[in-house]
This record gives structure tokens, C-alpha cells and sequence, in this order.
């Protein structure tokens, strides 16, 4: 039975990675300030695991809880473009001094291995589908500077220090614990509890925007996967999605199907910081760490809708 850390474990991915850690029998310890999160993200396995209010700005927090730990599962962020853009220090503080704080203490304590959420938005807005990893990158907004920075720390901790590090570019990930409530909601829960509430859903811009949604248990597999790695699989980036894309307005028109809704969706301006399309390329984490992406778009919407209809007040379960 091994020890693992969760940073960001009351969040929407990071709840899902703890519940499968603790599934497994291992001891599994959150970490999370509970500033985007929520504590009844843990509902139904909080007894299985320990739970440490705190922050990842807080190195001496992070090394008393780091100690004999198998792998950090570093998943806490300001995970919000738009909040970026209003906030940009507040992000930075979070997204690249925290992270860095979660290496130093990885490093001094021994960690075997630290996986962490990267995101596709380091890829920015360049013309050329699909995204690759050894692509330039081009961050669009001060959110996707602050996780390509996160990278650029993993390789040099990696290479530098000797701890082994594993980036995951997340594609727009959906599932079942994602805040519908917050003022920078993701656009899949925003859809399915307007639509179940019978109210008209606003899609920024024109609708033709194209994205590769990545259901949540395909983000917990790449997880695992990469906790179990072999040694040349570190100090790199992957990406973690489908493989396949689609608009903003498919996608809503989708989900209102699968509610059965009449409600028409209103358009509003479109998001700064937005890049118009991004597919992924998923080849590299297919090849060294073995990622199968087992949940398509189709059947992931139809769970999370279930979900949603079944947890409408405030995605609780
Ligand atoms: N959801 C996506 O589509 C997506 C895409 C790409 C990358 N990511 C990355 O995945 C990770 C998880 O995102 P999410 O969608 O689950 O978001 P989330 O907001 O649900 O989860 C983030 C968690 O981190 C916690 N947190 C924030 N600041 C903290 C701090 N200073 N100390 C400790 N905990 C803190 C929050 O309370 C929250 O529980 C983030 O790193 C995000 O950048 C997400």
C-alpha cells in the first residue's frame, strides 16, 4: 500500500484522481485550499482518505506532507482563463510559485515521482491540427503562460535535480463534480444545468469555435498510467484528450438533445484569450505511457447529463 498526495483534490479532476487512488487501497492525502473547490467533492470517500486544508504557497505545509510519498498527483491551479485575465498575479501565485513549491518539496523529500496538470492552452492559437508536443508553444492568455511555465520547471527538475516529472496537457476535461456554479464555469456543465433548468445557455462568439473534450475517467486512466511509467516517460509533456473534435455549437446542440430541451442557445461575445480550435495528436501517451482514451464524447456526455439531472443542486452528489 503506497502514499500518495492529491494537491487540488477537492477540484473537479482532482476529487476523481483521489477516489480512484483510495479505490485502489492506498493511503491518499488531499491537499487543497478549498478556494475553487469543495469539500463535498469528497462525498462518499472522504473516509478513506486525509484531508489537509491548506495551500500549495505554503512550502512548509507541502514538505511535512510530502514525506514518504510514492507520487504527488499535483492538480491544484487557478484553473481559469478568464480569471487570469482579470487577476494575472493571483494565477501566477498559484500556477507557477506553487507548482514550484510542489517540486522543491518532491525534490527534498524524495518523492518517486511528481505527475502534474498541464493544459492545452500552452498551444495558443496556432493554425496547425493536430497538436503536437513538439510544437512551439504560444499561450494566448496569463493562464496558459502560467502552465507552460509549469513545464518548463518540470523539464528542469527533471533534468537539473533528477526528479522525475510527468506533464499532462489536459483537452478540455467534462465529467460528473465540475463547478456549473462558479463565475468561470466550464462550458459542458453550464449547458446541461442551464438546459436542465429550462434556461437559454449563451455561447461566446459564433459558435464554430472547435474543441477535443476529454471525459473525466479517460484523465484519471492517463493519471495512473503515468504514476507507473517507465523512466522514459519523464521529464516530458502529454497530451491528454480524444483525439477528436467538435464545436462549441455541436456540442450544444448535443447536450440539449440528451436533456430534451427546446430551449435555443443566444450568442454572446466571444472570450479574450480563446483560441478558435484544438485537436489533439495523443499518439506520444498512447506510445510511453500506454493512455487509451476508453470514454468517447458521446458516451461521456450521456453520464455527466445523467449526473447533472440526478445532483441538480449545485452538482453534489
Ligand atoms: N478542467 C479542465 O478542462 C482542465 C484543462 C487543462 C488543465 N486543467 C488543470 O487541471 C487541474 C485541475 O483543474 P480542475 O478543472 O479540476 O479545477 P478545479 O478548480 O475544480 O480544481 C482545482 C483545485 O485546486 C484547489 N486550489 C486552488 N488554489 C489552491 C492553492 N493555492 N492551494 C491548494 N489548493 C488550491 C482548488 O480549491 C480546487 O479544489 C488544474 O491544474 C488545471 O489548470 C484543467
Amino acid at each position: 500500500m503506497a502514499r500518495y498526495v492529491v494537491t487540488g483534490g477537492a477540484g473537479f479532476i482532482g476529487s476523481h484522481v483521489a477516489e480512484a487512488l483510495a479505490g485502489l487501497d492506498h493511503t491518499v492525502v488531499v491537499i487543497d485550499d478549498l478556494s475553487t473547490g469543495h469539500k463535498h467533492n469528497l462525498t462518499g470517500f472522504s473516509e478513506r482518505i486525509t484531508f489537509v486544508e491548506g495551500s500549495i504557497t505554503d512550502l512548509a505545509l507541502l514538505k511535512r506532507h510530502f514525506r514518504d510519498a510514492e507520487v504527488v498527483f499535483h492538480q491544484a491551479a487557478l484553473a481559469s482563463v478568464p480569471r487570469s485575465v482579470a487577476d494575472p498575479l493571483a494565477s501566477n501565485d498559484v500556477n507557477v510559485t506553487g507548482t514550484l513549491n510542489v517540486f522543491l518539496a518532491a525534490r527534498d523529500l524524495g518523492v518517486r515521482r511528481v505527475v502534474y496538470a498541464a493544459s492545452s492552452s500552452a498551444y495558443g492559437d496556432s493554425e496547425v491540427l493536430p497538436k503536437r508536443e513538439d510544437m512551439p508553444a504560444r499561450p494566448l492568455s496569463p493562464y496558459a503562460v502560467t502552465k507552460y511555465v509549469d513545464e518548463l520547471y518540470g523539464k528542469i527538475f527533471t533534468d537539473l535535480y533528477g526528479l522525475p516529472t510527468i506533464g499532462l496537457r489536459y483537452f478540455n476535461v467534462f465529467g460528473p463534480r465540475q463547478d456549473p456554479e462558479s463565475q468561470y464555469a466550464a462550458v459542458v456543465p453550464l449547458f446541461i444545468t442551464r438546459f436542465l433548468a429550462g434556461i437559454s445557455p449563451t455561447i461566446n462568439g459564433d459558435g464554430g469555435q472547435s474543441r477535443d473534450f476529454t471525459y473525466i475517467d479517460n484523465v484519471v486512466h492517463a493519471n495512473l498510467r503515468a504514476a507507473a511509467a517507465g523512466p522514459a516517460a519523464d521529464g516530458l509533456v502529454y497530451n491528454i484528450a480524444c483525439g477528436a473534435s467538435v464545436t462549441i455549437q455541436e456540442l450544444c446542440l448535443e447536450i440539449r438533445r440528451l436533456v430534451g430541451s427546446e430551449v435555443a442557445p443566444t450568442y454572446g461575445p466571444s472570450r479574450v484569450g480563446d483560441v478558435r480550435h484544438s485537436l489533439a495528436d495523443i499518439s506520444q501517451a498512447r506510445r510511453l505511457l500506454g493512455y487509451e482514451p476508453a470514454v468517447s464524447l458521446a458516451a461521456g456526455l450521456e453520464r455527466t447529463v445523467a449526473w447533472y439531472r440526478a445532483n441538480r443542486a449545485g452538482g453534489r452528489s
